[in-house]
């Protein structure tokens, strides 16, 4: 790659679920890429360790840079140093629930972190060469029924009606991207996600929370999930396929901004269902409310050895028929809940000639499979 064409980008949130897979996609075109990781503890780029190269050796096309963004001179000696072509700002507090506990924390990162890149661009006059993609959210439209368009989805054009602290952080967010595109022209466009998933989802959103619940029960290392709203609707689909929605978005032409979803809707408890489903268990729901439990009905263990690779006779803490292998724990559920998430990806198909390559089921067998064979490995002197 001839380094005065290569183009640079620069990723906040690069430690999180989609940043790694941007990462893969960018490094994969040919891109210098720039990531800002938080100071922790201990390691936290474990979805990165795959893709990182020793900084001595010659050809280093991904750097990591220390940086936070509640701290605007960091980010503007970062942006300074990099002259990035592009900048991705996937970095937030994303979880909805834990925003309810830490609001002013959420406001500061989500809402105002937004403005600190976009001034940051000003400041040092990149605005002319530096694009922007916010990472926005489906969580806007708060899930309300009346706010859906003529064909019962969330479109680019739906009334916002945030119902989280985290909602209303990124509302800020995205109004402010769309206030620099139209002030100081800069080319910042914002990518209105619907939920996505994969292998490498944070542990406690739903998902990846039941596909690991799940793999653990099977395998005779857990007892029972806890869950809290099994009733809410998620268009639900893979980050690795939104990573290249948000590649797309700053290809165009012109700066806009999109909504990048599946179209299709389903339960909580409808995931549970497939993901239990996977290993051959069927599940049951009896009861209501906080007193809705799940049991299971029927074992089918060709499929149970065909998906997890292992013998059900060996399984140490098996589970019978009958097993409450599901509850309801009220700490799970949201002072104001969005009920329904779908969108309308008809812009995005039309504009950016992009669609999903997983659906549903694609999703579940590939998280799924993925958290059997971890827990397998974390637990191998029983499974060899
Ligand atoms: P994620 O896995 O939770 O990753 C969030 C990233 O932000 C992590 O790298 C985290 O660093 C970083 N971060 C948190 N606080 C920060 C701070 N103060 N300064 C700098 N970085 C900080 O989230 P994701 O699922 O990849 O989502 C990426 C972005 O898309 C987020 O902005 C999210 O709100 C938005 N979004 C996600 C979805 C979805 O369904 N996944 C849908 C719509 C929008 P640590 O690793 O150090 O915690
Ligand atoms: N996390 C969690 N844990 N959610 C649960 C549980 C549980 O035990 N039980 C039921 N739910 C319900 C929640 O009440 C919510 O209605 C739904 O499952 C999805 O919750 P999450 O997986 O936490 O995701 P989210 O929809 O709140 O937010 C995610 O998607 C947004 C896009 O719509 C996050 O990734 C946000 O950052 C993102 O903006």
């Amino acid at each position: 790659m001839n380094i005065n064409t290569q183009k640079i980008a620069l990723i906040t949130g690069v430690t999180g679920q989609d940043g790694s897979y941007l990462v893969e996609l960018l490094l994969e075109k040919g891109y210098m890429v720039h990531g800002i990781k938080r100071r922790a503890s201990s390691f936290n780029t474990q979805r990165l360790d795959h893709l990182y190269v020793d900084q001595h050796e010659s050809q280093v096309n991904f750097k990591l840079h220390y940086g936070d963004l509640t701290d605007s001179t960091n980010l503007i000696r970062i942006i300074q140093e990099t002259k990035p072509d592009e900048i991705y700002n996937l970095g937030a507090m994303s979880h909805v629930k834990v925003s309810f506990d830490s609001p002013e924390y959420v406001a500061n990162v989500d809402g105002i972190g937004t403005l600190r890149i976009l001034e940051a661009i000003r400041i040092l006059g990149l605005e002319k060469k530096t694009r922007i993609y916010q990472a926005s959210t489906s969580e806007l439209y708060g899930g309300l029924p009346e706010n859906k368009n003529k064909y019962g989805f969330y479109d680019e054009k739906s009334p916002f009606y945030p119902r989280s602290p985290y909602a209303v952080a990124k509302i800020y967010g995205f109004w402010i991207t769309k206030n620099y595109r139209e002030a100081y022209n800069i080319f910042a466009c914002n990518g209105i996600l619907f939920n996505h998933e994969s292998p490498r989802r944070g542990e406690t959103f739903v998902t990846r929370k039941i596909t690991m619940g799940v793999s653990q029960i099977a395998l005779g290392l857990q007892n029972q999930l806890y869950l809290g709203n099994l009733d809410a609707q998620r268009d639900w689909g893979h980050a690795k396929d939104y990573v290249k929605a948000m590649w797309l978005i700053l290809q165009q032409e012109n700066p806009d901004d999109y909504v990048i979803a599946t179209g299709k809707t389903i339960k909580v408890r409808d995931f549970v269902i497939m993901a239990f489903n996977y290993v051959g268990f069927d599940i049951k729901f009896v009861g209501h409310g906080v007193n809705e439990v799940g049991i299971l009905e029927k074992i089918n263990l060709d499929k149970f050895e065909k998906s997890t690779g292992v013998d059900f006779r060996n399984i140490e803490h098996v589970s019978e028929v009958g097993d409450v292998l599901l509850k309801i724990d009220p700490k799970y559920f949201r002072p104001t809940e969005v009920d329904i998430l779908i969108g309308d990806p008809t812009k995005s198909k039309t504009d950016l000639g992009w669609e999903p390559s997983y659906d549903i089921n694609d999703l579940v067998v590939d998280m799924m499979s993925s958290d059997i064979e971890l827990f397998k490995k974390n637990n191998f002197s029983l499974f060899k």
